[in-house]
């Protein structure tokens, strides 16, 4: 049989092949309630307009609420047949309410209706972005807090650098995360326009209102170009961008979870509320979910070199080529959700073994810098001549089995006879750290008053 929406100039229904690649209900359907209310704005605006009438117009508004409740009673009958949520929908409403039902589509196309219902189930994901890097950043403050002048080893190489502190650590994520937010805060700002009324391409004859259903779906306006309207995805693309660059820094940290909790080095504890067990290995606690963080990032850029991809080179305006967009956004967004999640919940039960950290941020020749500077301060060397020096005082240190504060002086003083006791002072890692207090660096003040300020919303 031909098709009921467009059966007047079909004589034959699609083969079961074209069903299958053509329909989107499977996965559309997740946009419902988005549909329903762009629906209901739709018809509310046709009424104030004069283009149907308001009793029209209500018999659609409150058929549409009946729809949205068998859809979330999840007892709704989708069907492949009527191809998207768009037509699932009006279809039903045919059913419950007659007529009417048939004068909602007036001055509308499903491309601007899809692209209206897809911007406002992606700038949830925006809301809900914002909302999972807000409850991240608080965490990873509580934890840089506490931790705001526990001693640990920065690295760089994954070699032992110099000692910083936990705090200081926690809050360069608090950087990367609120970055991120920023983005996706900018992005929203950018996305809020309304598409509906773009109608297929060219607009309407109808006299419709525009500002009228942008207001009512919390738009900030009308998109000024309606060619534009039914072919923007920048809205997805760049929701996918943020998402990419904030599961790029949430697998940073997770990697850096999953080393930290093994047992070589043993610098925090992971609860066991994020960590499996293995069904051989009876000892074993695994960090399976900051593993699982490190992987999203695999398919949340997955989706954005593919939704990139299918939107490269298409012609204006329209064409099915974007009814491929959903899927890939639909994931990623998913995938960030859940990790962020995890994030947060892993960080906020994590704890930090403080005696490991400490350790082992004081090996590793960690206070080498702080030698170097002190012989640039006290004995007015070059950097480069006391880099040198401080070198083969590491090489002493080493060829004898023990870290710089061990070396006697008589020893230092086989390399360079001018140093004095009070280089003693320099070379343990509490010393090393509080003397950090450059604007951003890793002294326990300044981690304090980078807390402040993200404190204070500043
Ligand atoms: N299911 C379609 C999509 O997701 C809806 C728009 C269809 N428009 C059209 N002219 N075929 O993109």
């Amino acid at each position: 049989k031909s098709n009921a929406m467009w059966g007047g100039r079909f004589a034959a229904g699609p083969d079961a092949i074209m069903e299958a690649i053509n329909a989107s209900i499977d996965f559309d359907k997740r946009m419902a309630r988005q549909d329903i209310e762009g629906s209901r704005a739709h018809a509310a605006m046709l009424a104030e307009q004069g283009i149907i009438s308001s009793s029209d117009a209500d018999a659609i508004r409150e058929g549409l609420l009946t729809v949205l409740s068998e859809i979330e009673a999840g007892d709704f009958p989708f069907s492949r047949a009527l191809e998207d949520i768009h037509m699932n929908v009006e279809a039903r409403l045919k059913e419950l309410v007659g007529e009417p039902a048939g004068r909602l589509h007036t001055g509308r196309s499903r491309n601007d209706q899809v692209a209206t219902d897809f911007k406002l189930w992606t700038r949830d994901q925006y809301d809900a972005a914002l909302a999972g890097l807000d409850a991240l950043i608080a965490a990873l403050l509580d934890q840089a807090e506490a931790g705001a002048d526990w001693i640990m080893p920065g690295f760089t190489h994954l070699q032992t650098a110099q000692p910083v502190t936990w705090g200081h650590h926690m809050m360069a994520y608090v950087e990367m995360f609120a970055r991120d937010r920023s983005r996706f805060s900018d992005a929203r700002a950018r996305m809020n326009e309304s598409p509906l009324g773009a109608a297929a391409l060219a607009g309407t004859s109808f006299p419709i209102d525009r500002d009228m259903t942008a207001r009512a779906l919390g738009f900030d306006r009308p998109a000024a170009n309606s060619l534009d309207a039914v072919s923007d995805r920048d809205f997805a693309l760049e929701f996918l961008s943020c998402a990419s660059i904030c599961a790029t820094h949430l697998s940073r940290f997770a990697e850096e979870l999953v080393i930290w909790s093994s047992a070589q080095f043993r610098f925090v504890t992971l609860s066991d509320r994020f960590s499996t067990g293995s069904s051989i290995m009876p000892q074993k606690k695994n960090p399976d979910a900051a593993e699982l963080v490190r992987a999203k990032v695999g398919r949340i850029n997955g989706a954005l070199v593919g939704l990139l991809t299918v939107m490269k080179g298409l012609p204006l305006a329209y064409s099915k080529d974007m009814q491929e967009d959903k899927e890939q956004v639909f994931d990623a967004a998913d995938s960030l959700m859940l990790a962020l999640a995890a994030m947060t919940g892993m960080v906020g039960d994590m704890a930090a073994n403080t005696d490991a950290l400490r350790a082992a941020a004081s090996s590793g020749f960690s206070t080498a810098t702080d030698l170097a500077d002190w012989l640039v301060r006290e004995l007015g060397m070059p950097f480069r001549d006391a880099h040198h020096v401080t070198g083969a005082l590491v090489k002493l240190a080493e060829d004898k089995g023990c870290d710089l504060p061990d070396l006697t002086l008589a020893e230092m003083h086989s390399v360079h006879g001018a140093i004095t006791e009070a280089v003693f002072d320099v070379l343990g890692v509490d010393n090393s750290v509080a003397s950090r207090t450059s604007y951003g660096g890793t002294a326990p003040d300044q981690v304090r008053a980078q807390i402040a300020r993200w404190r204070s919303g500043a």
